[in-house]
């Protein structure tokens, strides 16, 4: 499973590219804003930016609802860096723009998917991948992790190559079980990371081994 990093925060970004585990990034309009980022020109600048730290897919999300708007500001998204991915919601007209996009050659991430049948229009339409909302699903009483789970094992019956991007996840467990459930991608926030890599026992171990040492050469 490829892990993309979900922020629009250069710093995160810049640290996560260093330690070489992630191949991609994901940004959305909650995230922007987060960032202090308002206008289309100021995202598009610092989605360039992101684009040039990172070689792999950089999502970015249209802020319009109807069908022509979000159509021309995918466009002028995916002109924006050759590795950059438009994000459409998943909404009947959200499933027309991938569909008119797709055909045009568009890269799309099919966003605020909650639903195994809204994974499965959206790849009829041409995603090219989908973002299960997962700890969102959770906060509302629902298994996020079995609709992951479902709309992989849909998708590998049917020989479907839309790549199922697993989103919203909150925890490390969330991300083991995306691995489990065969998800092609988890996004994780870089807190998470910093948190799946850490483990106290390797934290003990380290300053033992490091001790042991210091005493073995006192002797
Ligand atoms: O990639 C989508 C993700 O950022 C949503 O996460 O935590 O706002 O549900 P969250």
């Amino acid at each position: 499973m490829e892990l993309f990093l979900d922020t629009a925060n250069l710093d995160e970004i810049r640290q996560a590219v260093r330690i070489g585990v992630i191949s991609g990034v994901t940004t959305n309009p909650s995230l922007a804003a987060k960032e202090g980022i308002g206008q289309l020109r100021v995202y598009q600048q610092q989605v360039q930016e992101i684009a040039q730290m990172v070689s792999g897919p950089i999502s970015a999300e249209v802020i319009s609802t109807d069908y022509e708007g979000m159509v021309l500001e995918a466009r002028e998204i995916a002109s924006w860096a050759p590795n950059v991915v438009a994000k459409i919601p998943s909404t009947m007209t959200g499933f027309e723009a991938i569909a008119t996009l797709s055909r045009e050659g568009i890269k799309i991430n099919q966003t605020l998917c909650f639903s195994v049948n809204q994974a499965i229009l959206g790849a009829r339409a041409g995603s090219a991948f989908v973002s299960p909302f997962v700890g969102r699903l959770d906060d509302e009483g629902h298994d996020g992790m079995q609709v992951v789970a479902d709309i992989v094992e849909i998708f590998k019956r049917y020989n479907i190559t839309t790549k199922v991007l697993v989103a919203s996840i909150r925890h490390p467990l969330h991300c083991v079980a995306a691995a489990k459930a065969g998800a092609h991608i988890a996004t994780v926030p870089f807190k998470v990371l910093t948190q799946m890599a850490h483990h106290p026992l390797t934290d003990v171990g380290v300053a033992r081994f490091a001790e042991d040492w210091k005493n073995a050469a006192r002797v």
